[in-house]
């Protein structure tokens, strides 16, 4: 597996993978949110094997110096066979690189809330219906140093 630079012609990759994913883990209004923020979405990258686009995701620093996670998804078929890790620890890994995160949060469902459970997330805070009816938004904070 391999990460890059997301580049413009990954769109339609990236809005099936989402499509994919819905309405199981995104709620189908997201959708037009999603193709928005990749219009100008920053750190923003793609996992690749044997060519085929795996999975994406990004980060981005907010105004409190913190590093947010966002966008990170990967192909629904595809689920469960190491690739989030693999996103997550890069994604990580170039947070790092870039030096200037305080600390890494993220904002995501019920459904994925495990997943980051097992990373070292912790749930700072639970929206009920926050996303969608029957998407709760969780909110959740890196434990560990960044650094
Ligand atoms: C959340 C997501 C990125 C996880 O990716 P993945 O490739 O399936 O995860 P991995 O295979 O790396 O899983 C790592 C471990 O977490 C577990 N895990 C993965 N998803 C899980 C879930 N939803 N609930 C509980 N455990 C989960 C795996 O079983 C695995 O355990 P193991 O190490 O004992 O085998 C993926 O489910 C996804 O793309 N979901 C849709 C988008 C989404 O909700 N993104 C969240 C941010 S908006």
């Amino acid at each position: 597996m391999d990460i890059r630079p997301y580049q413009a012609d990954d769109r339609e990759l990236c809005l099936d993978i989402m499509r994919g994913n819905t309405p199981e883990f995104f709620a189908p209004e997201e959708l037009a949110e999603f193709a928005e923020f990749l219009d100008d979405p920053g750190e923003y990258f793609v996992v690749e094997e044997d060519g085929r686009t795996l999975a994406c995701g990004g980060w981005a620093i907010k105004p409190d110096g913190t590093a947010s996670l966002c966008w990170g998804m990967v192909v629904h078929t595809h689920h469960r066979r190491g690739i989030g890790s693999y996103l997550f620890r890069e994604r990580m890994r170039l947070i790092r690189e870039d030096g200037t995160a305080s600390a890494v949060k993220l904002v995501t469902s019920q459904h994925s809330r495990p997943f980051y459970e097992r990373l070292g997330f912790t749930v700072t805070g639970i929206r009920p219906e926050g996303f969608a009816p029957g998407l709760d938004a969780v909110d959740m904070r890196w434990d560990r140093p960044v650094s």
